[in-house]
């Protein structure tokens, strides 16, 4: 009889470790890309890098100049936030939609092509993987269409 329930047991030991091992089971989650890139950190990283290459740029500075570092500091919060919700974080944006926000400021495709370029260096600059960087590229094309003014050339 020990040994019936001896075998028993080895057996049920066998098809538990089955069934944990069959990836169906254990329900792995694929990761958000939120926490691919690193997670809050990491995109407050990015966030703050990013406003920096802006920010020195003779053409893009107009638009930061006028503003006051505490309104700089709650522009660079607001999109730490939205770039979080963005990427499937736990962030929830409670600023203003892109259009509201950029609406007025002039903002013109070559404008765009700068910033993109330079949020590229910034993705280069902390090494994010190619196939995030073109997550997040894509995430960022999304928007263009509510920042960029079509009035502007
Ligand atoms: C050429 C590109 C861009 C320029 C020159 C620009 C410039 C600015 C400026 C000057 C502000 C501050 C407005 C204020 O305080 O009144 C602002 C706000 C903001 N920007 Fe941009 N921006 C650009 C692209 C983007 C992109 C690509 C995103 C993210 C997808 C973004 C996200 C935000 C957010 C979240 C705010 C704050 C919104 C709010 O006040 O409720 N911006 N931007």
């Amino acid at each position: 009889m020990r040994k019936v329930r001896l075998w028993l047991a080895g057996w049920a030991a066998v098809v538990m470790a089955g069934l944990l091992a069959s990836p169906a089971l254990a329900q792995e989650k694929p990761k958000t890309l939120y926490a691919r890139l690193g997670g809050y950190d990491a995109i407050a990283a990015v966030t703050d890098d990013f406003f920096g290459r802006m920010e020195k740029d003779p053409q893009l500075s107009r638009f930061f100049k006028h503003l006051s570092s505490d309104s700089k500091r709650r522009a660079r919060q607001l999109t730490v936030d939205l770039l979080c919700h963005m990427t499937g974080g736990p962030c929830f944006y409670i600023g203003r939609d892109m259009k509201t926000s950029h609406q007025g400021m002039g903002i013109t495709p070559a404008d765009w092509d700068l910033s993109v370029k330079y949020l590229k260096e910034t993705l280069n600059h902390f090494k994010v993987p190619a196939k995030e960087q073109e997550e997040v590229l894509k995430a960022i094309e999304a928007t263009r269409k509510d920042i960029v003014e079509a009035s502007h050339k």
